[in-house]
């Protein structure tokens, strides 16, 4: 995805953000495009009181000037804006590729409305090419490892899980969990999915976001459609 789309996703979500609005702001690099440009409407006058989806996210909206509270002070929003890995037709998503799915989620579920910014090949007819983020509890990682692989089995899904890297492997999220990334290929009924992961005690919580998103900016050579509504 190329940055220009990025941007113009991004600006296309800006036109929902009114004077006053609680706003949850998203992670990822379509989301910190959405964020520098945040930052000149309200160096312009736009009032807003922003909360963070990920540490990172927080320090790029401080270093900007974007004012920002915590749910704990403001513990309901009136929307976030954030990025996908994937959507769907009914908008339901895989979120998590930055590693940042619990506190999306958690901002998500305190917001009245979710806008989600994306270029058009994020758009796909059914979930799972992208391997689907799950965030684990560090204790028994093995035995959790093992419960999603028996769960994926009893749904007819498989495919490789595996424990995410990077610069410092094991990747930690801001929450100090783990994430297990599971290559489905295809998630043809992610609800029952959901469920059955949220029933294994070490999952802390995984990237599939049904029943979150309300409108989706999805960004094309040939311009920005939106998709849904607020
Ligand atoms: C982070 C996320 C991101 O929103 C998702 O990975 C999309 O990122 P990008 O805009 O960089 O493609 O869920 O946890």
């Amino acid at each position: 995805m190329s940055v220009e789309l990025k941007i113009e996703a991004a600006r296309a979500a800006l036109t929902l953000v009114r004077d006053g609005m609680r706003l949850g702001i998203g992670t990822g690099s379509t989301a910190d495009e959405f964020i520098r440009l945040l930052a000149d409407k309200v160096k312009d006058g736009l009032q807003i009181t922003g909360v963070p989806t990920s540490i990172k996210t927080k320090n790029l909206c401080e270093e900007l000037g974007i004012p920002l509270s915590t749910l704990e002070v403001m513990p309901e929003l009136d929307l976030v804006i954030d990025g996908a890995d994937e959507v769907d037709a009914e908008f339901q998503l895989i979120k998590g590729g930055g590693g940042a799915l619990l506190r999306e989620k958690i901002v998500a579920h305190a917001s009245k409305a979710m806008a989600v910014i994306a270029d058009e090949s994020k758009l796909v007819d059914t979930l799972g090419a992208f391997p689907l983020p799950i965030e684990v509890n560090k204790f028994g990682l093995a035995a959790t490892h093992t419960a999603i692989s028996t769960v994926a089995s009893k749904l007819g899904l498989s495919g490789e899980i595996s424990l995410r890297g990077g610069e410092v492997s094991p990747f930690e999220t801001d929450g100090g969990h783990l994430i297990l990334d599971a290559s489905f290929g295809h998630i043809p009924d992610a609800s029952a999915l959901s469920k059955e992961l949220l029933e294994i005690p070490g999952v802390v919580e995984h990237g599939l976001f049904l029943g979150y998103a309300k409108v989706v900016f999805l960004a094309s050579p040939d311009g920005v459609k939106q998709l849904g509504h607020l």
